[in-house]
């Protein structure tokens, strides 16, 4: 069915959109450990939770993996950036296994100061998603006393043994709103409860949630280029649609669908265009690429904050030798 053209005017882009400095270093882990010790490498789950870069590592020799019993004695493994349970790291050492942890810093954060307050006798009210690796690996730390509250009526359900020293984490790829929202729940009923000093909710889920809720009210629709496993990039897409402007999320370009640019009108539509901090930029452009075949004249970058967030690589593959590999 023809569209009626133009169809697309301009295209907003969200700023700032796409990897963050944990995928950015978790990607590049990997990649240097299979120019320094060869294929395979085994990684731990998905190195982060974007199709493309999974197959594209794959094709270099990455083998992913969810059960360490698939890893062979001797091998190299990476842990995804989303972290590990102590159960997983300590299983991985006593294999023998040469391992790169990509687990975020930001997330290694949180696992430090859940180690450190339940040496304090703290036990832990954890807001995030149930299934959600990094959750597990959060949860992980301890063998008990942190228990997840998924929303506001998990709040009121909860059963902690006791309220003295009680602490809050969370995942850090949540909706801003919604962890605030569960947050207040949880002060009103446990008013002692100790927070986190900086919210454990990283900067680029915040900076690209900040940039979503500028540019959905500027757009008829907004289109957010992420895998469905991602929780940042599904955050970003219901921003949006809170937001009334009607979201879709896309794997890859050729998920963009012709119903989604049909309007009552003539007027071209403006189409508000991010990704997930784990989307790659190439999908960005073979996305803008589509939009200007159904019509788009022009792409606008939307003001933003800039990150020069960076973080180290781990010893071993930081190294000035790595660089000439
Ligand atoms: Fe780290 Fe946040 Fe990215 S926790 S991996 S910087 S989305």
């Amino acid at each position: 069915e023809p569209l009626s053209s133009p169809a697309v005017g301009e295209v907003l882009l969200a700023e700032p959109r796409g990897f963050c400095a944990g995928v950015d270093r978790a990607i590049e882990i990997v990649e240097r450990a299979l120019k320094k010790y060869g294929a395979p490498i085994h990684v731990r789950h998905e190195i982060v939770h974007n199709t493309y870069v999974v197959n594209d590592l794959q094709a270099k020799g990455a083998i992913f993996i969810e059960d360490l019993a698939e890893v062979p004695a001797g091998a190299t493994l990476v842990f995804s950036a989303h972290g590990v349970s102590q159960a997983v790291r300590l299983e991985a050492e006593r294999r023998g296994f040469r391992i790169f942890d990509a687990t975020c810093p930001l997330v290694t954060k949180v696992h430090v100061e859940v180690a450190k307050l339940h040496k304090e006798g703290f036990e832990f009210l954890m807001i995030g998603h149930k299934g959600h690796p990094e959750v597990e690996g959060t949860m992980g730390q301890l063998s008990e006393g942190i228990h997840l509250v998924e929303d506001v009526e998990d709040v009121a359900r909860v059963r902690p043994a006791q309220t003295e020293k009680l602490a809050v984490v969370t995942q850090t790829t949540l909706s801003v709103d919604d962890a605030a929202e569960i947050l207040a729940a949880v002060k009103a009923r446990f008013p002692q409860v100790r927070e986190p000093k900086q919210q454990d909710i990283c900067y680029a889920t915040q900076n690209r949630q900040d940039a979503v809720k500028l540019m959905a009210p500027k757009a008829d629709l907004v289109i957010v280029v992420g895998s469905p496993t991602s929780s940042n990039s599904n955050r970003l897409r219901e921003l949006a649609e809170r937001l009334g402007t009607p979201a879709y999320m896309v794997d890859s370009p050729e998920d963009l669908q012709l119903a989604w640019f049909k309007q009552a009108d003539d007027r071209p539509l403006s189409v508000g265009l991010t990704a997930g901090a784990s989307a790659p930029d190439v999908l960005v452009r073979a996305v803008i690429e589509r939009l200007r075949a159904l019509g788009a004249v022009s792409v606008r970058k939307l003001d933003g904050v800039e990150e020069h967030v960076r973080f180290p690589l781990p010893l071993g593959l930081g190294d000035k030798s790595m660089a000439e590999l």
